[in-house]
């Protein structure tokens, strides 16, 4: 099958991607992060906000989580140029003020929620970080699980999750059991949503319907295939993970686990937070590492997909239209400034000295 998008190994698709947990930065701090192949210089200014920078100062090219954080800014360790958290160098110090424009680094929209750094993979945030459909717009409680790795590209872990048939043959689930409906949300969005009952022709099944009255609950909400939200659990305790996902160096999936679940109040709230959210964490656990055999060795090519794969060729097509980021674009370090121009900018330089 033939893709532009899906499992491409450098296709970057414009959205939320995870960067750090919250406390591996903190205030005053700099730390080099690199992100889907990309050099950055992330801080967090002395007000609290994070921003995120590429890497490379841009008069020679010095890495600029070398240097330090003032204020809310940040000052490069080789000639101490200083950059705003927007990008724009606001001060050269032998220059004495005198800065164009011109002068910046590229910048790239952060958030923090969910105890994570995210970063947006372009210019402006066409939506906000996503969220469970079941919990969207209400106050959170998270709980930053285990952090995991997969031979193998996000969008291919991602499937896992709704291949039914797999829930079978891996996971000894009685065969009926699942049975995905495709609800594309948006552009960046789609949900699947579980429409099969379980089957009572098994001890197993008979135990598990006593707790449902419908379909058995096992919603995912997917976001620029790479990340996902699980819904699943009995009619009067529904569980909530996230799983957010992003293409390492060397292809493989790093992906970060968080339980989410609805704000509650008050001490015995928190206690009830407490307990819920490490008993979804521990369901996570099995998601992430239920089926690791198979991401370690295989090598994705849907040659034969059947009647059974629509819920995967539905998240296929889906992804296929999503608008990809620039993100390989600009800035490279070493990137060589044509010769005319470094002449121009040193008899500029000469002519303002004299
Ligand atoms: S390389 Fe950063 S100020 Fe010179
Ligand atoms: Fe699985």
């Amino acid at each position: 099958m033939e893709t532009r998008v899906f499992n491409h190994p450098q296709a970057v698709v414009e959205g939320w991607y995870w960067l750090a947990r919250s406390r591996d930065i903190r205030r005053g701090q700099v730390v080099p992060l690199r992100l889907l192949g990309r050099d950055l210089a992330v801080f967090r200014g002395a007000d609290g906000q994070v921003a995120a920078l590429d890497a490379y100062c841009a008069h020679m090219g010095a890495h600029l989580a070398e240097g330090r954080v003032e204020g809310q800014a940040l000052r490069c360790f080789f000639h101490r140029w200083r950059y705003e958290a927007d990008g724009r160098c606001s001060d050269i110090p032998c220059l004495a003020g005198k800065v164009g424009p011109q002068v910046r680094v590229r910048h790239w929209p952060t958030a923090e929620r969910y105890g994570m750094i995210w970063l947006w993979t372009g210019e402006t945030p066409a939506h906000d970080l996503p969220e469970v459909p079941e919990l969207v717009g209400q106050p959170c409680a998270a709980l930053v699980a285990n952090r995991f790795r997969k031979r193998c590209h996000p969008n291919v872990v991602l499937i896992n999750a709704i291949d039914e048939q797999h829930f079978a043959s891996v996971h000894h689930l009685p065969g009926s059991i699942l049975s995905m409906e495709a609800l594309p949300r948006s552009v960046s969005n789609i949900e699947f949503r579980n429409l099969g009952k379980v089957p009572t022709d098994s001890l197993l099944g008979r135990l598990i319907a006593r707790f449902y009255q419908g379909p058995l609950t096992y919603t995912m909400s997917y976001w620029y295939g790479s990340l996902g939200t699980v819904t699943l659990g009995p009619d009067f305790l529904h569980l909530h993970l996230m799983f957010a996902l992003r293409r390492g160096d060397d292809g493989a999936t790093e992906g970060q686990t968080l339980a989410l679940t609805r704000q509650r109040r008050g001490p015995l709230g928190w206690l009830v937070n407490r307990i819920l959210l490490h008993t979804t964490a521990l369901a996570a656990r099995y998601f992430a590492y239920g089926d690791t055999r198979v991401f370690e060795s295989i090598r994705f090519d849907f040659r034969h997909p059947i009647p059974a794969d629509r819920a995967v060729l539905a998240f296929i097509r889906h992804l296929e239209a999503q608008p990809l980021a620039n993100w390989q674009e600009v800035d490279r370090p070493g990137a060589r400034q044509p010769v005319a121009r470094l002449r121009q900018a040193a008899t500029d330089l000469g002519a303002g000295d004299g």
